[in-house]
């Protein structure tokens, strides 16, 4: 069977503060989007986890390691990443770069290896806002070439990335264009492309 036949599984990560702020908009879309073209969708609000900064350890990395040497919410987390096709990353831009929410959990992705074969092998959606007007001088840019960079470094495919500008708290939902795009993007997931 191929990743096209399959029933996808999407695992959208929001990555702000606020459970139902901008990105968290984008994240309902993409949810969406993907529950219609016949995915099996979990989000997680990463903020109201227990995910603690990497220590640096090393311990993930050994040859007869058991994974993570921090016991957390990581723990129920890396089986979840490993099942799923498709993860999809959502964040705030914060001082020009992704959330600390986000790049909290982003580093704790070091260890995924002890956990499943071919633990990158998955499609990747980003979902990203911002205050500024401009991807660029926004910091925008900068998150997702993180990303980007991150995920060329592991062989992950970034299916898609969607961003739009917005200050307050439900202000990206007047943006059709990026709401549309972002829906679009939870479609293309549910195909397994
Ligand atoms: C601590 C903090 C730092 C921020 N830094 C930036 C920034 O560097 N560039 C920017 O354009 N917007 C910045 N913003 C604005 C947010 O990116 C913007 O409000 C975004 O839409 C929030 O998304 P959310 O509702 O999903 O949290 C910042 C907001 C906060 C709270």
């Amino acid at each position: 069977m191929s990743d096209n036949d399959k029933k996808q599984k999407v695992l959208i990560l929001l990555g702000s503060p606020r459970k139902k702020g901008n990105s968290a908009a984008l994240a309902r879309e993409i949810a969406e989007g993907a529950t219609s073209g016949g995915a099996e969708v979990e989000s997680l609000f990463i903020q109201e986890m227990d995910i603690k900064a990497c220590q640096a350890c090393w311990t993930c990395q050994k040859s007869d390691s058991k994974g993570c040497a921090i016991k957390d919410d990581m723990q129920d987390i890396f089986p979840k990443l490993i099942e799923a096709d498709a993860w999809v990353i959502t964040t705030p831009v914060h001082w020009f770069n992704m959330s600390t929410q986000t790049k909290l959990w982003l580093d704790r992705c070091f260890a995924l290896a002890k956990y499943g074969k071919d633990p990158f092998k998955k499609k990747i959606g980003i979902a990203i806002t911002y205050g500024d007007t401009d991807p660029f001088t926004s910091g925008a840019i900068n998150a997702i070439r993180s990303f980007q960079d991150s995920f060329k470094y592991v062989g992950a495919k970034i299916a898609g990335i969607v961003y739009g500008s917005a200050l307050e708290k439900g202000e990206i939902e007047k943006n059709e264009t990026v709401l549309k795009a972002a829906r679009k993007l939870g479609e293309k997931l549910s195909r397994g492309v």
